[in-house]
């Protein structure tokens, strides 16, 4: 059906407070329906036989929002992750996580290694969420890990390449083809820095609880457009 897919596809998962608010309910209400969506979507994102989808589920910066929205997120990645296990499971989808752990709730980190011990060997496609994440944090931190094996004779500089780097990142991930933001706002916001190096850029107006099966076809056919070079320059057209 499509005759260029993306191998990797990114999404920042943004706008669930402001679909709330254009119905007059809650912003909680608004990430129940987000999570809901995100559910069916990464379902149909496999089904068009893209192989690796991450999605930023909450940054490191999202900490500063009020103390109930982020207990409210939280509560919901627990019963999400804890209720949702087997759709993922049935689904035969591989979830891996990616961000610092050392802030998050004890709960959270639980259903969390439930959900990536039960997933561990699907071959269906690969779910990474990207929870308390950070893009400049994940670059800091794998360069401390690669000192500390420097430090331990495990390397020498001369063998850091690119992609040895990206090696010590939170995931060995390829590098992102396709990044999707919903709800009209043009940034990254410390979003997978690295691997969105040479990505194509999307960013549909619709809040993500809308961002549904049809919307994400309307994106997958203006990725069907874009020219990637690269660098380099086709000199045949
Ligand atoms: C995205 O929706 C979800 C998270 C950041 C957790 P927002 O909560 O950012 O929704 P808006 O941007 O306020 O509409
Ligand atoms: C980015 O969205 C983080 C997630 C989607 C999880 P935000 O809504 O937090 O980003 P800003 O504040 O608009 O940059
Ligand atoms: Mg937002």
């Amino acid at each position: 059906m499509f005759e260029k897919l993306p191998n990797h596809v990114a999404i920042i998962l943004d706008g669930n407070g402001r679909w709330a608010k254009e119905r007059n309910l809650s912003r909680s209400k608004g990430h129940e329906e987000g999570f809901r969506n995100l559910k069916r979507l990464s379902k149909h994102v496999f089904k068009r036989g893209v192989k690796y989808l991450s999605v930023y589920a909450f940054s490191e910066e999202n900490f500063k929002r009020s103390r109930d929205e982020v207990k409210f997120l939280m509560d919901l990645f627990v019963k999400g992750f804890k209720k949702d296990k087997t759709f993922f499971h049935k689904e035969n989808i591989k979830v891996i996580f990616s961000g610092r752990e050392d802030k998050l709730r004890k709960d959270v980190k639980q259903a969390m290694d439930e959900i990536v011990k039960l997933t561990a060997n699907n071959n269906g496609g690969i779910l990474n969420i990207c929870l308390n994440y950070s893009g400049q944090r994940e670059i800091v931190d794998a360069t401390i890990k690669i000192i500390n094996d420097i430090q331990n004779n495990k390397l020498n500089t001369e063998m850091i390449t690119k992609e040895l780097f990206s090696k010590y990142l939170y995931q060995d991930l390829p590098e992102i083809d396709f990044l999707i933001r919903t709800s009209g706002e043009y940034r990254l916001s410390n979003f997978m820095l690295w691997q969105n190096a040479y990505a194509e850029f999307y960013f549909p107006s619709i809040y993500f609880p809308d961002f549904n099966e049809k919307a994400f076809d309307e994106a997958l056919l203006e990725y069907q457009k874009r020219d990637r070079r690269y660098g380099n320059i086709d000199y045949s057209k």
